[in-house]
């Protein structure tokens, strides 16, 4: 396998993933792991990742200067290039801030990285300091205008540094980059698949299940709908899963989860029609953090009072991958905002949790979930949020309003479908302001509600921008809309970021 060291960089997890691209099992950890732990990983390389420090802070986030120490292949990117010569006895200094495109040189045939690739590449750049003078034994093997030091190496030590970040699209040969330290240097066996992957979980399922009962809290997202199919295939029904229908689904949905995991792939599910339960808890609750917190402990009620029917449960599976456990404090990039899931349960219910893709991101979840059979809506489902569509009517909610955002939402999606923009836009959605304003059918006056559209691509959600759907698109919908969802005369699109706004509205 191959560690990367988290500097901070929000470029990150990227590196690790384009490992993974390569076939070789990769780990994003906090660059304060201990000598011993990674020692103990065996590790064929290890990558430091960038980050936002410059090496002269204080209280820059450093490394255990034992690690150039262990023999292991190290490759720098970014800061942490700048960390590596700086560790051993190079120069940084501070120079003009550069971010974006640019043009490196490679300087010697020697440069291991650049093996067989053209001499003049663009790359990406981000970075304010720079390595000015390299370490003893180090050679520098790439330059750029602003950039003289833009690669450098130590090939008895099996040390490399790189300026620019090949983690990136941006930088054209970053993947063969990669690929040369990760296979060429470090010598990593490139054999993680996600075929491989599954085998070995429902391996390791059986033996940590042997003969006990597991439930699992079905949200028909694609996380948990994933883990509950691998855990069919490794335990069958000593597997329940329990489908807490809130009544805050979308239109159709719980019924399309049950007809492609229950009926189509014969899993075990409970679903419980709790609309009635959640709508009257939530009666002339206008605060969205109210309405979250309301949703939460009613969902965990639900599910406790079910998941009780059943006897001899030993185990709780959950749907958590990688980049939440990243978000909740796993990593050391800053906390931009505090993750909102269901929580709560395990504690509550004293059993033991199965969480087989706390390793995969999100694509390799999807790869698994194909493989599985899972079908595409489902696999390919957008992001919706726990506590659905109940913080998209703003306001207090009612089956009104729920009625309007549900079927406008329905309108949406379905002309996203047509338009072939399904999986260009990372999440599309509608939202009922609660306000209402003049309008005019058919000669008539009316005053009814407003529906506003929220499109964005994001590339995890944690920043985003408004999508540009073409306007004929956006004229189809909005007629459809005006025409097909009772109480509805005007629609407007949502043209702001994230930040200053969020993705979802309350
Ligand atoms: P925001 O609105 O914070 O959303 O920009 C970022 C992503 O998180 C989803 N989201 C939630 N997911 N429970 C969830 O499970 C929640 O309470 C919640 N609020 C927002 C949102 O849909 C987007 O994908």
């Amino acid at each position: 396998k191959i560690v990367v060291l988290d500097f901070g960089s929000q470029y990150n997890q990227l590196i690790a993933r384009r490992v993974r691209e390569l076939g070789v099992y990769s780990e994003l950890l906090p660059c304060t792991i201990s000598i011993a732990k990674l020692k103990a990983m065996h590790p064929k390389g290890i990558i430091f990742s960038g980050g936002p420090d410059s090496v002269y802070d204080k209280k820059a986030l450093k490394v255990d200067p034992k690690i150039f120490k262990l023999g292991i292949p190290i490759l720098g990117i970014c800061y942490g290039m700048q960390l590596m010569a700086y560790d051993l006895g190079g120069q940084v200094k501070s120079a003009k801030s550069q971010y974006g495109h640019a043009q490196i040189k490679v300087t010697t045939d020697q440069a291991t990285l650049f093996h067989n690739l053209p001499k003049q590449e663009p790359v990406w750049m981000s970075h304010s300091d720079l390595v000015s003078k390299v370490p003893d034994g180090f050679t520098d093997v790439a330059t750029s205008p602003n950039c003289p030091i833009a690669a450098m190496q130590n090939n008895a030590k099996h040390f490399y540094g790189i300026q620019f970040h090949a983690e990136v699209n941006n930088t054209k040969y970053g993947k063969d980059i990669l690929k040369r330290f990760v296979l060429n240097v470090c010598h990593a066996k490139a054999n993680w698949s996600m075929t491989d992957f599954i085998d070995m979980q429902i391996e390791q399922i059986r033996h940590k299940v042997g003969d006990k009962k597991v439930i699992l809290a079905l949200s028909g997202g694609v996380d948990s709908s994933v883990v509950a199919v691998l855990l069919h295939r490794a335990i069958g029904h000593q597997l329940t899963c329990i489908f807490v229908d809130h009544g805050l689904l979308r239109k159709n949905e719980a019924d399309q989860v049950m007809s492609s995991l229950h009926d189509d792939l014969g899993l075990n599910i409970v679903r419980v029609n709790a609309q009635k339960e959640f709508l009257d808890r939530l009666k002339g609750v206008a605060d969205p953090e109210t309405k979250r917190k309301i949703i939460g402990h009613q969902f965990i009620k639900v599910f406790d009072r079910e998941a009780h029917k059943i006897k001899d449960v030993a185990f709780l599976a959950q749907g958590t991958i990688y980049p939440d456990r990243i978000e909740s404090g796993l990593g050391v990039a800053a906390k931009i905002k505090s993750h909102h899931n269901v929580g709560g349960l395990p504690k509550k219910m004293h059993l033991k949790l199965i969480e087989p893709l706390k390793y995969l991101f999100k694509d390799e979840v999807r790869a698994v979930g194909t493989k599985l059979g899972i079908p595409d809506e489902l696999v390919w489902r957008q992001p919706f949020p726990g506590p659905g569509l109940a913080i998209r009517v703003i306001g207090a909610v009612t089956p009104d309003k729920l009625r309007i955002v549900r079927d406008s939402d329905a309108i949406l999606r379905k002309m996203i479908k047509q338009a072939g923009l399904n999986r260009k836009i990372w999440q599309y959605f509608t939202v009922l302001p609660g306000f209402k304003s003049v309008g005019v059918m058919g000669d008539q006056r009316t005053y009814d509600y407003t529906i506003a559209i929220r499109a964005i691509t994001s590339i995890d959600g944690m920043t985003a921008d408004f999508a540009r759907i073409p306007w004929d698109v956006m004229s189809k919908i909005s007629t459809e809309i005006c025409d097909k969802v009772n109480g509805v005369n005007r629609v407007v699109y949502d043209v702001t970021s994230k930040p200053p706004s969020t993705i979802e509205w309350e």
